[in-house]
């Protein structure tokens, strides 16, 4: 226990004096000697030998798998779709239950959940086994088979990790729809993936409020034709209305079903997953992942980004509803037999020591969150960890966003207690797992570098003609497949083309980032180049937030700009042209921030509404959001001179100035 004004000096408490000197120095942190030691991976011959031979590097890690039928080819190419472990047969939830349970990991804890309100559960590989069949088993009572579509939108608790397995299990492909989206949103990934089933609760805890899920699927469902059913996980016992015939209680199906199912004989290529993310023309894509090449980017890289042993006890703080949770919550840390922890609720309930508290309670030793995060802790001050027993941790890892030097060192150093390596991980949702990255017993960290690409990968930084850039900056991209990359967008394989290979002549990965090369060889990432911001390490694009302000009818016309942010890395910041006759005010202003937060959730809401009688248009007609960052942003402005109308930004700026 440690409450933050305990009298008694903690004898773990650190001092703080030698954070600046740390960040002063600009220091590169070799592996400790000890760290090294210990580590799976200790020297730099991996790189060199999967650089030899990368189809081969990938045959050693695709075998760390159980495989009921080995595969006839490793790759076929044919940009931009490539197809892995061709002719193989696995199972994900096999992969990830059966092959633990027949030996020592039986009984070893596979989840440590955590509620918000300080209840916790804990299942053991045998349970979450047992709990996978009968959920599959259940399932399949409700006519879901192989390739049908289930939705998810649950908080996280264990059944989250349970329904993806029991999907997984039976070959139906899940979606998960992060539980913080507004029914509108929901609405749409289930239209879009025609989902049959969707699986919910009654509610989940956040901050110290229910969170009215089954509300929210009510209102969705109702423009949702392809929903059969639904089905309702009891998490807080408030009342809420189940339609007869279509809503099904999961204890009650769960009493009724079998306790064993036949894990469905996937081909490599059959898919895993749809995940939904922001899309640059607003419309959100269904990223596919398939089972085999998933499979082995997310198990290799659990095992070697975080150097995972049998008996760390692994917490990344993600929710499953993000690409991270999917890999690095369910399939990579389970496909390791790993004992991960979950916490449902916000780290500053009931206080802001809550995630130095769950790490002091259950012994985290591996801990995986994201930069927002770190500077939110910052902020708060050193008092919470401080008095928190961290000395379990061993490694830290960062995801979602650059991490300014400052918080490196500051994670580094308060948290790590400057013994901790961190792996600073690129990845996307598209590329299924970490793809640039420390490996934690060999390469030197530099605070703020994700450093370089992990063996087998090739990752590059080009110019606008496609030509590389060897110290420099310009467009991050992937010149060689890679096993876990999406295969494509669910139903749209034109976009998919056009989004991610179109810019180079048809072989080259664009990642949508900027990024920068040193001397040394490291990547440093520079954030989005598109029209996708990164609030709080979520992707959100800026045209989904206009068309969700143009659909208010008290608009006209909207931009929408990501502006720096010193704690979210960037906020939505939203300009505005109101219809005739409607008066810009304060009321006006919280309408139209509930209605984004209405279409599509609260991590969509603008931070500051600016109104004006004309958007900066270029002759042809375009918006020019370079200006308004400007504005919003305070700085002097850029070229004006394609400008339709130079006076609309002045008279822009002059109003943003009085406001501000
Ligand atoms: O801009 C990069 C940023 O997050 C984007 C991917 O977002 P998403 O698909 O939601 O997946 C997030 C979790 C993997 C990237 O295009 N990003 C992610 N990790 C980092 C990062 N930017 C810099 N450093 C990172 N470590």
């Amino acid at each position: 226990m440690c409450p933050p004004n305990k009298k008694e000096k903690s004898p773990k408490k650190v001092s703080h004096a030698s954070f600046a000197a740390l960040l002063e120095e600009n220091r590169i942190f070799k592996p400790t000697p000890a760290f090294r030691a210990q580590a799976h991976i200790k020297s730099e011959e991996i790189y060199r030998q999967a650089n030899k031979d990368p189809l081969k590097f990938w045959e050693t890690q695709a075998k760390a798998l159980a495989w009921f039928k080995t595969w006839k080819k490793t790759l076929i190419w044919k940009p931009p779709f490539a197809q892995w472990f061709v002719g193989g047969k696995l199972n994900a939830s096999y992969n990830c239950l059966d092959r633990h349970i027949v030996g020592s990991n039986r009984n070893k804890a596979a989840l440590i959940w955590e509620g918000e309100p300080g209840d916790s559960r804990t299942l053991t590989y045998f349970d979450l086994y047992r709990e996978v069949n009968q959920l599959a088993n259940a399932m399949k009572s409700l006519r879901i088979k192989k390739g049908d579509r289930v939705a998810i939108y649950l908080p996280l608790i264990p059944e989250a990790v349970i329904c993806m397995l029991a999907c997984a299990r039976i070959g139906a492909v899940h979606t998960v729809v992060f539980g913080g989206f507004s029914a509108d949103a929901l609405k749409d990934r289930i239209n879009d993936a025609s989902a049959q089933l969707l699986i919910t609760a009654d509610g989940g805890y956040r901050r110290g409020t229910v969170v009215a899920l089954k509300a929210a699927v009510d209102d969705a469902i109702k423009q949702c034709p392809t929903i059969k059913n639904v089905i309702v996980v009891k998490r807080t016992g408030k009342d809420m209305a189940m339609q007869p015939g279509r809503d099904l209680w999961y204890h009650e199906l769960m009493a009724k079903a079998a306790a064993f199912c036949e894990p469905e004989k996937m081909d490599a290529e059959d898919l895993l997953f749809i995940l939904y993310t922001s899309g640059t023309t607003g419309k959100p894509k269904g990223i596919i992942h398939t089972t085999g090449g998933y499979m082995t980017g997310v198990t290799f890289t659990t095992k070697y980004v975080f150097d995972l042993k049998p008996e760390d006890i692994f917490w990344c703080t993600a929710d499953v509803g993000w690409v991270t949770g999917h890999s690095y919550i369910t399939y990579g840390p389970l496909a390791n037999a790993a004992t991960v922890v979950i916490y449902e609720g916000t780290p500053d309930w009931p206080k802001r020591d809550r995630f130095w508290k769950i790490i002091e309670k259950y012994g985290v030793t591996i801990f995986y969150t994201a930069p927002t995060a770190i500077r939110t802790f910052m902020k708060w001050g050193t008092q919470w960890p401080d008095q928190c027993d961290l000395t379990s941790l061993r490694l830290l890892g960062s995801v979602g966003e650059p991490i300014n030097p400052e918080a490196w060192i500051w994670y580094y150093h308060t948290i790590g207690r400057d013994r901790c390596p961190i792996v600073d991980t690129w990845w996307q949702t598209e590329t299924g797992s970490i793809l640039i990255s420390p490996l934690p017993g060999v390469s030197a960290l530099k605070p703020g570098s994700a450093t370089k690409p992990l063996p087998g990968i090739e990752a590059k930084v080009v110019n606008e003609e496609g030509r590389e850039i060897t110290v420099g900056g310009g467009y991050l991209v992937l010149t060689r497949p890679w096993p876990s990359m999406l295969r494509g967008i669910y139903g749209d394989p034109e976009r998919f083309q056009k989004t991610y290979f179109a810019k180079w002549g048809g072989q080259i990965y664009f990642t949508g980032d900027g990024a920068k090369k040193d001397k040394d060889g490291y990547f440093w990432l520079l954030g989005r180049v598109d029209d996708i911001m990164l609030v709080a390490g979520h992707n959100i694009s800026t045209m989904e937030v206009e068309s969700s302000l143009v659909d208010h009818p008290a608009v006209a016309e909207a931009a929408v700009v990501g502006i720096a942010d010193e704690i979210k890395g960037q906020a939505i910041g939203a300009f505005v042209t109101l219809k005739e006759g409607q008066k810009p005010d304060k009321t006006v202003e919280e309408v139209l921030k509930d209605h984004v937060v209405h279409k599509i959730g609260p991590i969509a809401r603008p931070q500051k509404i600016i109104f004006t009688h004309d958007l900066p248009k270029t002759r042809s007609g375009k918006i020019m959001r370079r200006l308004l960052r400007d504005v919003a942003e305070g700085r002097a402005l850029g070229d004006v001179t394609t400008l339709a109308d130079a006076s609309v930004v002045e008279a822009l700026k002059e109003k943003y100035g009085e406001e501000e």
